[in-house]
């Protein structure tokens, strides 16, 4: 089928939840992707954050093609061996001492929040279930995880959202202070969050917020399902704060593109779980986990955190140098590899001319264009998509002087 077809039968056979580009990607290979018509792109969307060693990777490919071959999904009700593998590499590169695995962000947030309410109970009392989140957040989009997205917008029409969710102001330590009382279980933020604009954490907030949990006895949640997986130029985000999390939720770049989401967190807390407080008919089966034990192991082996946060520093200082002689780029944002460009107008036209031109990014919050490139990428095929965005957001300024 060509794009066309491929648009017409999407339109008349799905629901229509997602503002879709008009092209259907068929192939892909490393940060290039193909349409249906054969068009090049350059992908630096990467499945939003999700291909971290880009499209089809090799190692990934022969661990998906050689489980497929012995066992694709068994049952929890049974010990498997690459969700162990997995489990095993996590705890060891993390601060965590057990992992529980599921099949997304969303699902990964809605049990750390069912963790971190159980744990509460009876280490605070029964009256603490309430999760502070932060404004701008954004966790997901099952009924819990849309209740701790501090964003209204997401919100409408499917009131009334379950309670025990408070939200403050991001960076504001005096805020969660004054949200924290008898009721609270915990404080769940990302580390920069991602859907709401990039914005990273400032080190005393992540420090503050740390120091609060343990001074009231709180769960410390770290949404990592963007943020994670060597994404910020550290394996996990909360690294390079050097701020340790009782609960962190991974997914995304997780499974190199197989869906995956996993809660990791520490034997204090692990304790609260037993069989039958919580379960995934999916989660963590053997396909998906040989597919993240290969994407783990090649992002450890060839460090590449270490490359997204050196390739990152290139293309944010490129980036700044756009920003230094355009007038329509307000600021640059991100940390290693998730970076943005904040405009002053929508980005939505320079989305699409971008698209136009072989360059896929996106666009949050309006008027946040997002760069979220493979791990791997080397600074040529950096300096390829800057030439492009740099020629479409020259026209975005020139478009807006004579306005
Ligand atoms: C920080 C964060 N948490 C949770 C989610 C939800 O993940 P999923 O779409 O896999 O449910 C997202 C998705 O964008 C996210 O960025």
């Amino acid at each position: 089928m060509n794009n066309a077809e491929i648009i017409a039968k999407s339109k008349a056979f799905l629901m229509n939840t997602y503002a879709r580009a008009p092209m259907a990607l068929v192939r892909g290979q490393g940060a290039r992707v193909w349409d249906a018509d054969g068009k090049e792109y350059l992908d630096f969307l990467g499945g939003i954050a999700v291909n971290v060693l880009g499209h089809c990777h090799p190692r990934v490919v022969e661990a998906i093609s050689q489980q497929a071959k012995q066992l694709i999904h068994c049952s929890n009700l049974y010990h498997i061996e690459p969700q162990v593998k997995l489990a095993e590499i996590l705890v060891r590169h993390s601060f965590a001492d057990k992992v529980f695995f599921c099949n997304s962000g969303a699902e990964a947030n809605e049990g750390a929040i069912k963790l971190a309410r159980k744990w509460a109970k009876s280490a605070r009392g029964p009256e603490s279930y309430e999760i502070v989140t932060t404004l701008r957040s954004f966790h997901g989009r099952t009924l819990a995880t849309l209740a701790a997205t501090g964003q209204t917008k997401y919100h409408e029409g499917f009131e009334p959202l379950p309670p025990g969710f408070v939200y403050v102001p991001f960076n504001d330590l005096e805020a969660v202070e004054a949200a924290v009382g008898p009721q609270t279980a915990g404080v769940m933020v990302e580390p920069v969050q991602g859907e709401g604009g990039v914005h990273p954490a400032d080190p005393e907030y992540l420090r503050g917020l740390r120091r609060i949990c343990d001074q009231q006895g709180l769960a410390l949640i770290f949404d990592e399902v963007q943020t994670g997986m060597g994404r910020c130029g550290t394996l996990f985000a909360y690294q390079a704060y050097r701020v340790e999390p009782d609960v962190m939720t991974l997914a995304k770049g997780l499974g190199g593109g197989v869906a995956i989401g996993a809660i990791l967190t520490t034997d204090r807390f692990a304790q609260t779980f037993g069989p039958g407080s919580h379960g995934s008919t999916f989660g963590g089966n053997p396909l998906v986990t040989a597919a993240a034990v290969a994407t783990l192991t090649t992002i450890l082996e060839e460090r590449l955190h270490q490359n997204a946060q050196r390739v990152g520093e290139y293309l944010r200082m490129r980036l700044e140098g756009i920003r230094h002689n355009n007038p329509v780029v307000r600021e640059v944002r991100g940390r290693g590899l998730m970076l943005a460009l904040e405009l002053t107008v929508p980005c939505k036209d320079a989305v699409e001319s971008c698209r136009q031109a072989g360059l896929l990014v996106n666009c949050t919050e309006g008027n946040v264009l997002r760069l979220l490139p493979p791990l791997n990428i080397d600074v040529q095929l950096i300096d390829e998509a800057l030439a492009i965005l740099e020629r479409v957001l020259a026209e975005t300024a020139a478009q807006v002087a004579v306005q």
